[in-house]
């Protein structure tokens, strides 16, 4: 079963070709990072316009280095949210264009079911149930992953995302936009021997706005004498371990064995080790994307399409698919298109 999948949600242009929801056949990233770097950080509209520009040349290549074509298609998925409302628009309104044209179902995926999808490219063996640390540049959530289509959130931030997080760390400290892959390459030279604040709460859930600006107030405060390395070690330190710490908290509370990181920021090299470490010392399993599956990329919401589309098919609601209606949904919730 063959699916072409189109991912347009922030700045990245990305169309995967998948079988059988694992199988990547192809998967095309065309980036607008250098764009927008000038900015020091994504440009809405000029994501729009890039988007409409490359997505024709996108799709005719993930085709092509797939060697498969539109005939041989049996659905068509795409990201209809959350993100940029016009950067989405630009993916659900080609992909309802191709659906029209080709008479197939269109198949709408969350961009976060997609980022935990990504690991079922991975790792052939996985299966839900499972907890998802989902961690990007607009969440962080620990996700439980009841079934392929049953998510239930456990916890969230109650203010910064992580990835917002490093990447206001990162300007602070004067480095380029996306900041995290900076502050976690600067870090690698330092010390953790700054002390930052962590915020607690009854529950598992997520703050680092009191970090950032913590971050923020020392590195005024020190001037010149502010030693960049330490800090982008002392901040990266402090939030993996509260990430961590919460995840394991919730998987010992409610006898959960295995755990799933995803989202842009599961490419954190010490993110990635220490999870793998204490899960590893706790006896739970720990499952890990590989790092071209982290950052955007269609192929993850590929393997969520999958997903649902074989959902849907077995509930017999193959006219919710063909619908034509369906719109991008810039604060999509999760769970909202559980089936
Ligand atoms: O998932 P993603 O590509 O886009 C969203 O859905 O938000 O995540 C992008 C975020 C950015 O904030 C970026 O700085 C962060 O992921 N990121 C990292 C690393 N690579 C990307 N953060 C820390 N360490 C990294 N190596
Ligand atoms: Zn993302």
């Amino acid at each position: 079963m063959i699916g072409l999948v189109i991912e347009s949600s922030c700045d990245e242009t990305s169309v995967s070709v998948i079988k059988d929801g694992r199988e990547i056949l192809s998967n095309i990233v065309s980036s607008q990072i250098e764009i927008h770097k000038q900015y020091g950080g994504v440009v809405p509209e000029i994501a729009s316009r890039h988007h409409v520009s490359n997505i024709s040349y996108v799709v005719e290549e993930s085709l092509n280095e797939a060697n498969v074509t539109f005939n041989d298609l049996e659905y068509i998925g795409v990201t209809y949210g959350p993100g940029l409302v016009g950067a989405l628009l630009v993916g659900v309104s080609y992909a309802k264009s191709l659906a029209y044209a080709l008479n197939l179902p269109i198949v709408p995926v969350h961009h976060i079911e997609g980022h935990i999808a990504a690991n079922y490219i991975s790792h052939p063996d996985l299966k839900p149930p499972f907890l998802a640390l989902v961690v990007s540049g607009g969440h962080s959530h620990l996700i439980y992953v009841k079934d392929y289509t049953k998510l239930e959130i456990i916890a969230k931030t109650r203010d910064d995302a992580v990835g917002e997080a490093f990447d206001k760390v990162a300007r602070t400290l004067g480095l380029p936009y996306p900041g995290g892959p900076e502050v976690s390459k600067l870090a690698e030279n330092g010390e953790a021997t700054y002390k930052l604040p962590k915020t607690k709460f009854e529950n598992y859930d997520f703050s680092f706005s009191g970090i950032k600006t913590a971050v923020i107030n020392l590195v005024h405060k020190e001037g010149d004498n502010i030693r960049k390395a330490d800090m982008a070690k002392s901040f990266e330190v402090n939030v993996v371990e509260t990430l961590v710490e919460h995840t394991l908290n919730a998987m010992k509370d409610l006898n959960i064995d295995t755990v799933v990181l995803a989202g842009g920021v599961a490419a954190n090299k010490y993110l990635r080790e220490y999870l793998v470490k204490e899960a590893n010392k706790n006896n739970f399993k720990a499952y890990i994307p590989e790092l071209k599956y982290c950052t955007d990329n269609a192929a993850m919401i590929a393997s969520a399409a999958y997903y649902n589309y074989i959902c849907e098919e077995d509930k017999s609601k193959f006219n919710i698919l063909r619908n034509l209606d369906l719109n991008a949904k810039a604060n999509l919730k999760i769970g909202e298109n559980n089936k």
